[in-house]
């Protein structure tokens, strides 16, 4: 008998396990005829700032504009620099090249592939506008390390959370202890929309504020412009609506992940794979990463055992095309490292013991 192999995700699973709910969220919206800036997102923005602990949230159309609105909102522009990592799949780098500054690169640290802060001082300079932390793979970063350094250059920090809804340390969710924090519903994501969908959050009223012109074309009331910088980017009200359905389960899907997380890190043995940390609070696990020096020959022997698998992410930043050109960065070490080694196994909330079972022997079977 052949089984199915394990997939790195099924969204199918997840909504089956709530049709009927699910069909009438979409069927109030589609009555209700009104699909852009409505009641739902209304309804959605306060839930999500209250489940993070913080005063404001501004729902978005994606992960990448929230990051660029961030930046839009304290006047990132030309000839800033800021600061983040090269490990994270390019989307903070898109939104610092988006409003035409430049990405100042600094390591990470090998065991939890977050940025090194020790490293982050030597990477401020007087034309640091902003530094971006990505709280990658659902672990959260050292926030006082970076809030310290950061309080010293006289710098906002901005927190990507795309991979990090739920993720806490002492008592404080990721998102909120930066000046903005930025999230994506994007449907793999811990709390995923039907379609794209973002948010930021903020405890300052004045960046609301600002934020919220921002996402409708500057706008401060209907057809009257404020200020320089604004989009286009919404998140409708039917992502809003299913996105508030969802965000009740999301702790209880959190700790699931991160049930799967410590099995794998527990019963994958094999000493030419190196598993991922502990599974604290702070550690949502959106994605579960082991390293090996071997990643292609492991992964193709994972694959003809029936497992899927990905790579986040195969190229640093400063090595993707657009920065082909004579004066590239300077590659990092670490980084480097990681690009060739990283390698993500399946880890979703719905994941079957059975599957989690048969990852693990496949990993531990491996002749590498
Ligand atoms: C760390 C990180 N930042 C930003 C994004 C961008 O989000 P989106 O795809 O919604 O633009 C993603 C995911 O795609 C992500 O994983």
């Amino acid at each position: 008998m052949t089984m199915e192999p394990v997939p790195l995700n099924d969204l199918r699973r997840q909504n089956a396990a709530f049709a009927d709910e699910l069909s009438a969220v979409l069927a109030r919206v589609a009555a209700s005829g009104w699909y852009v800036l409505g009641r739902e997102l209304e309804a959605f923005e306060r839930m999500f700032a209250d489940y993070c602990g913080t005063a404001h949230c501004i729902g978005v159309a994606n992960g990448t504009d929230a990051l660029e609105l961030a930046l839009r909102a304290i006047s990132a522009q030309p000839g800033d620099e800021v600061v983040t990592v090269a490990n994270a799949g390019m989307y903070a780098t898109v939104a610092i090249r988006a409003v035409g500054a430049t990405p100042s690169f600094v390591d990470i640290v090998p065991a939890t592939y977050l940025m090194d802060t020790d490293r982050l001082p030597a990477a401020i300079s007087r034309a640091t506008k902003a530094i971006i932390v990505t709280h990658l793979y659902g672990r959260m970063v050292d926030m006082r390390a970076v809030l310290e350094i950061a309080a010293r250059a006289g710098v906002p920090v901005i927190e990507d959370v795309a991979q990090a809804h739920g993720a806490r340390r002492d008592g404080a969710h990721a998102g909120t202890l930066g000046a903005i924090g930025c999230f994506s519903f994007y449907p793999t994501k811990n709390l995923g929309a039907i379609g794209d969908g973002g948010a930021l959050v903020t405890r300052d009223a004045a960046l609301d504020e600002r934020l919220r012109r921002l996402r409708q074309y500057g706008w401060a009331t209907k057809y009257v412009a404020t200020i320089a910088g604004g989009r286009n980017s919404r998140l409708d009200e039917l992502q809003a609506a299913v996105l508030a359905m969802k965000l009740p389960r999301l702790n209880q899907w959190n700790r699931r992940r991160r049930e799967v997380a410590a099995a794998y890190s527990r019963g994958i043995t094999h000493p030419g794979i190196q598993t991922a940390g502990p599974s604290g609070e702070d550690y949502v696990a959106h994605l579960y990463v082991v390293r090996s020096r071997s990643r292609d020959a492991l992964r193709m022997h994972l694959h003809e055992h029936g497992v899927a698998t990905d790579v986040h992410y195969p190229v640093p930043d400063y090595a993707q095309f657009l920065y082909l050109q004579p004066r590239a960065h300077a590659a990092l070490e670490e980084t480097e490292r990681a690009a060739a080694e990283v390698l993500t196994l399946p880890c979703f909330p719905e994941m079957t013991a059975d599957e989690v079972d048969r990852v693990i022997a496949a990993c531990n079977v491996w002749k590498g």
